[in-house]
């Protein structure tokens, strides 16, 4: 049992491995994403059974629109089925929806599914489920910046008194706090440009586990480890 003040209150997610666990397999990449949704779905399900009030998923980076065009072309269709048939099953379990991104990049059918959803469960609250897609956290950072700056330029924000809560308001959500708690599967000791203002102070756990693998019981051994490290923020342990 770990005791709910050890509970992080925002979990996030670099899910990686998909690729690799097909081709271990000599399937088509394809399958790997296709088992990943069920890890996303286990997630979700131990998320709520252990009160974690944030999870945000790293689904697609901009980086990733480099990939062959038919891998994005499947993990689109893939998004646009999970948000189709899974949106009222979460809407029931007061699973709030909010996609974070670039959601000018998606299709025009995408970015309509994604309205919606967030439409439906907006008034939830008994997890917060972000997934970042086409989404970069410098990107965030300078859309953060070039907002600031065109407030400036019209004389009406002063940059001078800005502080660095003030910074967080221009970011995509300032209502998201920062993760307590970064997870990576599939090994790669990377941030690869997620949350990059938000982790300044967050708990990293990695594991060797490719995505589609990351059930339950590999969730609790990452929030077991988080329960037992001693948090300083840039201070001295408390004694
Ligand atoms: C990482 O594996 C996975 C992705 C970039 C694809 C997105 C995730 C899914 C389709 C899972 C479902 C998500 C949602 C939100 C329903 P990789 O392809 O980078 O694996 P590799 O590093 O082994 O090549």
């Amino acid at each position: 049992m770990i005791p709910q003040d050890r509970i992080p209150r925002h979990v996030a997610i670099i899910m990686d491995g998909n690729g690799r666990w097909a081709r271990k397999r000599g399937l088509p990449r394809y399958y790997g994403h296709k088992v990943g949704v069920e890890s996303v779905r286990e997630a979700i399900r131990t998320a709520i059974d252990f009160g974690i009030e944030y999870l945000t998923l790293y689904a697609f980076s901009r980086e990733n629109w480099k990939r062959p065009g038919k891998e994005v072309e499947m993990i689109m269709s893939i998004f646009r089925q999970v948000l189709t048939r899974e949106v009222a099953k979460l809407h029931r379990e007061g699973v709030k929806i909010v996609v974070m991104g670039r959601l000018q990049d998606l299709s025009s059918d995408l970015r309509k599914r994604v309205d919606e959803a967030m439409e439906l469960t907006k008034a939830n609250s008994r997890l917060n489920l972000y997934l970042a897609i086409s989404y970069g956290g410098r990107t965030e950072i300078m859309d953060a910046a070039k907002k600031m700056a065109r407030l400036a330029a019209e004389g009406k924000l002063r940059l001078d008194e800005l502080n660095e809560e003030d910074f967080r308001n221009f970011l995509y959500h300032p209502e998201l706090p920062d993760p307590d708690l970064l997870i990576r599967t599939s090994g790669e000791l990377r941030v690869s440009n997620f949350l990059l203002w938000q982790i300044a102070y967050t708990e990293l756990y990695v594991t060797e586990t490719l995505w589609p693998d990351f059930r339950r019981e590999e969730f609790v051994k990452a929030l077991e480890d988080y329960a037992s490290r001693e948090r300083r923020f840039g201070g001295v342990k408390a004694s």
